[in-house]
């Protein structure tokens, strides 16, 4: 059994954060994206006393395992247990920002983190939220839905059966839609998590994001190569659902077939129309690994790092573990990775007692 080696990197204040996004402000005004630096470094600013500056870990056991030094950027103790109240705050400040009426509703569609977020930010500003759910998402997400007060309604764990689910309930409770992954104010909130890294790591060479929808990678991407161009901005996702890989690849949009199979619930989205331009031009490579590798990579990091991640996290991990990321050039060798989430469904782990059955003697 290997003890933990984790280390904590880079404490810095909200401060020291503060000031370097202010210094490099005019860098990209006219941006060819939905969003741009600017919004990013908005997005931050409201944010930072909203969420929480999450730390970056290091394992000299994983290093010694990849040969690089990694850090791990722990979005799993964010506030509701994912990086997604980055987006979903920052899309509820700009509905109502500018003096506007604050909506009669908000309304997404998300297998479960997202749904979370958004349920919380509403919440917090007085709003109704009606989350639309696959009916296979997990469990503990469901109910920490419900936990923040929000209406959960269930669809089919499609992406055509989400947004008409989600489009019916606009139209009902004449809310608004805050897409999980494509609203620009979502993409500007998740890209904040790149603005801390560049802070907390200043010496990194490479990022590692896992990809669903692409609100996290297209958000980190404009943040990162508007500041840094030298750093690499690496994708990761489950072969089962590769359709970033396949997109690049085709140099079009190519969306998932059909609902994909993975262990990794969070990314069985594809990429969209808003994440996909800025995806293509800025994400320099896309790592694509096996359920298997999700499965190790994942139980390592608990076991080694004592963190309890999601098997999502689990995908940026396998990435950097995997045969193909050893072949990268050995400049590249400061290397951040996202861990996104630890919204794990511990019911799902047959060996686990149910809590409700208490244990027999
Ligand atoms: C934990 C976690 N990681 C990654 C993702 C993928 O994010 P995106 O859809 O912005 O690519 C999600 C999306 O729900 C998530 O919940």
């Amino acid at each position: 059994m290997h003890g933990t080696q984790t280390q904590v990197v880079g404490r810095i204040s909200r401060k020291s954060c503060r000031a370097v996004h202010i210094s490099t402000y005019h860098m990209n005004m006219n941006s060819p994206f939905c969003i741009s630096l600017k919004d990013v470094e908005e997005a931050q600013t409201y944010l930072q006393d909203m969420v929480h500056l999450t730390p970056v870990l290091t394992s000299s056991s994983l290093n010694g395992s990849t040969g690089r030094n990694l850090f791990f950027k722990c979005e799993l103790f964010q506030k509701t247990g994912s990086f997604k109240i980055r987006g979903a705050l920052n899309a509820v400040r700009s509905l109502s920002a500018g003096g506007r009426e604050k909506p009669k509703a908000v309304v997404t569609h998300s297998s479960g983190n997202h749904g979370q977020a958004l349920a919380l930010a509403a919440k917090m500003s007085g709003i109704p939220a009606y989350i639309v759910v696959p009916s296979t998402a997990a469990s503990c997400k469901k109910a920490a839905i419900l936990g923040y007060g929000a209406h959960v309604v269930e669809c089919e764990p499609s992406d055509e059966s989400r947004t008409y689910t989600a489009a019916n309930k606009v139209q009902e409770t004449g809310g608004v839609l805050v897409h999980p992954n494509q609203d620009p104010s979502v993409i500007a909130g998740q890209g904040s998590i790149g603005l801390e890294i560049l802070q907390q790591v200043p010496t990194v060479n490479a990022l590692v994001v896992p990809v669903g929808g692409g609100g996290m990678l297209a958000g980190i991407a404009v943040a990162v190569k508007t500041l840094r161009p030298d750093v690499k901005v690496f994708a990761a996702e489950p072969k089962n659902a590769d359709d970033c890989f396949q997109s690049k690849l085709n140099d079009r949009l190519t969306p998932n077939p059909a609902p994909p199979e993975t262990i990794a619930d969070a990314v069985k989205t594809s990429i969209g129309v808003n994440t996909w331009p800025i995806i293509r031009s800025l994400v320099d490579e896309v790592f694509t690994v096996s359920e298997e590798e999700i499965k190790q990579a994942t139980q390592l990091v608990w076991e080694r790092m004592k963190l309890v991640i999601e098997p999502t996290a689990g995908v940026g991990v396998a990435a950097v573990l995997s045969q193909r990321f050893q072949v990268l050039s050995r400049e590249i060798q400061n290397i951040c990775v996202v861990l996104c989430g630890g919204n794990v469904d511990l019911g799902a782990l047959d060996w686990l007692q149910n809590p409700q059955e208490p244990a027999s003697a």
